[in-house]
């Protein structure tokens, strides 16, 4: 017994000893910037199916027949002796956005005729969930009903219903019905039953369940997880998608808006973007616009950064430009995207968004020029709308590109060149392997906090420990992001918004990993990657305080990366440490400079016992935070770091 004794107090004595050597001083009073509201946000891109097929809950692929090839995605099917014809009609001159119809004959009385529809890589159907079906109609002959079936994998019928008595002219029509199992990937059945011809377009389901419970609106579950985020801006539509592969297969905004039947559908630039990767099925039809957009944006509490395309094509595709003669033409879509936006009813673009259902402004406050575009011709054209936009709106605040990396010669160029211009801001972007994060943790604390502001605008620590898909999601790359954002909290002062790219994966036909959440037709998870994000913009705090070791601010000495915020609304002081050793470690936290301190504080978790480690459908949360509470005596915290860890610890303290 007097052993053990001896043993325990020998082992409490080193512990007590190496945590007091390991002492982190957090100083309250010493504030070292505020935190901007927008700090962490969303990068939304339609990539990897995110918008078709994602979060835009339409469930047809290519339901008005625009795709290059008009009936990809159908199939004819003749059922119980039934026969007829399809007819594809292009008449651009009645519809010029949406020139096609299919139109459809049926040769007989009895069974049914048409075509079946596969959805995007099935449709996911729930049980006891309505759905609602609608479809453009113009009656030629006869008087043929359509018939509307969901037909699960096994052949099962899981719902039906039907149409008639069609008119002479053009005219929606809609009918519902509820499914009565569950199926990942169903397909629609739309048959002609008599004889007769109708033309039919826009056909369509979208399940009644929608997020907010919009008709024909947005996948709840996956807008939730971005509402979890509590985002403090989202940026939209992209990435590439904004330049396309060349200008005219760019993201022109006013496509995007107004009546769903009248957006022009345009080819996806990342349908053909890798070869190991090639998405025929890849395509915008734009029930996701830039309304929708606004919309979300506002519903999840962020600010709206839309970004626009300033006469450039990609780079690594066609590098086509817009002669600069015609740069009125981008900068006056700029300047209406901000009428659409904030403008009042009176106006053009007020007006339309008013009909579209919001009479009130979306104050819109920034914008982006451009994406990843680099060179002397961006400069020149970045002037040109930089001026036209100040000139009308002085408050706009513009997100500048600094091109594809965060360093090398292009990079320079433009970041030179754009602070003595004075940008707002310059949108740096890193796609790098796990080791540059940990050993650019520093790569603000020397930028100079008086002139342009940092836009951290796509970023991803890419792992090559797992190599395909969701896999490359792994511990490895969410804890060197987790150790990383240390550094762009704590220099806070310069860098004002940061995001994460891409967003969205669905596990058939993603094409870029990896990805922060990822989807397939009836479910979700959020990576572990997610969970790094969340925890630091649900604690983002609203001022950087001084937290250091050995005098120094904790940025890789030992494997450790931290950073300290105070959040004097909610009366918190927040510390952030990430630990990317194999083994534990122990730090005694000091903390100074405040009126009263709470004697226990919360400690938000995230580890797992190796850096392959993922989440998937099936372990979905292998990987999240759990929560522990931690002792506070008089003004210290004794800590021990998991080894391979993300903490966050949360004190309720009173500020002097
Ligand atoms: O996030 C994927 C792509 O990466 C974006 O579209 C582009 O901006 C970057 O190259």
């Amino acid at each position: 017994m007097k052993k053990i004794i001896l043993y325990l107090s020998a082992f409490l004595f080193c512990l007590t000893n190496v945590v007091a050597q390991n002492k982190i001083i957090v100083e309250a009073s010493k504030i070292i910037a505020p935190v901007q509201p927008t700090m962490w946000g969303i990068f939304f891109e339609d990539i990897n199916f995110a918008a078709d097929g994602g979060i835009y809950a339409e469930l047809v692929k290519n339901r008005s027949f625009e795709f290059t090839t008009p009936l990809m995605g159908w199939k004819e099917i003749k059922q119980n002796g039934g026969n007829g014809k399809l007819l594809v009609i292009n008449d651009a001159q009645l519809k010029p956005q949406n020139p096609r119809y299919l139109r459809i004959s049926s040769d007989t009385i009895n069974g049914e005729y048409g075509l079946s529809n596969e959805g995007f890589r099935g449709m996911g159907i729930q049980k006891n969930e309505q759905y609602n079906f609608s479809v453009w109609v113009r009656k030629k002959e006869g008087n043929a009903k359509i018939i509307v079936e969901l037909i699960g994998t096994n052949g099962k019928k899981l719902g039906t219903a039907s149409l008639q008595n069609f008119t002479n002219d053009w005219k929606k029509y809609k009918v519902s019905f509820t499914s009565n199992d569950t199926c990942s990937k169903a397909k629609l059945n739309v048959l002609l039953q008599g004889k007769g011809t109708i033309d039919v377009d826009m056909i369509s389901l979208f399940p009644q369940h929608t997020w907010k419970e919009r008709p024909e609106g947005l996948r709840a579950d996956l807008v939730q997880w971005l509402a979890d985020l509590k985002p403090g801006f989202i940026r939209f539509p992209g990435g590439c998608i904004v330049e396309g592969r060349d200008l005219a297969n760019r993201y022109q905004w006013k496509k995007t808006v107004g009546t769903i039947e009248n957006r022009e559908l345009i080819i996806n630039r990342w349908n053909t973007e890798f070869k190991n990767k090639l998405t025929p099925d890849y395509f915008q039809s734009y029930g996701l616009g830039f309304y929708e957009y606004f919309l979300l944006a506002e519903d999840i509490g962020a600010e709206p950064l839309p970004i626009l395309n300033c006469g450039m094509a990609c780079q690594f595709n066609s590098a086509e430009v817009a002669a600069i003669e015609n740069e009125k033409e981008f900068i006056q879509d700029a300047l209406d995207l901000i009428e659409f936006a904030n403008g009042s009813i009176t106006t053009k673009w007020g007006k339309l968004r008013a009909a579209m259902g919001h009479p009130k402004p979306f104050n819109l406050k920034m914008m982006g020029v451009g994406n990843e575009n680099w060179g002397a011709q961006y400069i020149e054209r970045n002037i040109a709308f930089t001026k036209a936009i100040k000139a009308k709106y002085p408050n706009i605040q513009l997100v500048n590109s600094s091109g594809t990396d965060p360093d090398g010669e292009r990079f320079n160029f433009l970041n030179d060149t754009l602070r003595k211009l004075g940008a707002d801001l310059i949108d740096e972007h890193y796609y790098r392997a796990p080791e540059w994060f940990l050993q650019n943790v520093k790569h603000y604390d020397n930028y100079d906090r008086k002139g342009s502001k940092v836009f951290a605008g796509e970023y991803a620590a890419h792992s090559k420990l797992t190599n395909d898909g969701e896999k490359k999601n792994n511990w490895e790359s969410a804890l060197a992001e987790a150790a990383f954002m240390t550094g762009l909290e704590r220099n806070a002062g310069v860098v004002y918004m940061a995001s994460y790219a891409p967003l969205f994966a669905h596990i058939d036909a993603w094409q870029w990993a990896p990805d922060l959440i990822w989807f397939n037709s009836l479910q979700s998870y959020a990576t572990p990657n997610y969970y790094v994000q969340q925890m630091y913009s649900t604690n983002k705090g609203t001022h950087v305080i001084s937290m250091l070791h050995d005098g120094e601010t904790i940025a890789g000495k030992n494997n450790v990366y931290g950073n300290a915020v105070i959040d004097k609304n909610k009366k918190e002081v927040i510390i952030k440490l990430a630990n990317v050793n194999a083994t534990s470690i122990n730090y005694t936290i000091e903390l100074n400079g405040l009126k009263k301190i709470n004697n226990k504080a919360v400690m938000q978790l995230l580890t797992s016992n190796n850096i392959a480690d993922v989440n998937n459908f099936i372990q979905p949360q292998n990987i999240k935070p759990v929560e522990q509470t931690i002792a506070i005596n008089n003004n210290e915290l004794i800590i021990s770091l998991p080894p391979s860890s993300f903490s966050v610890i949360k004190i309720p303290v009173e500020i002097k």
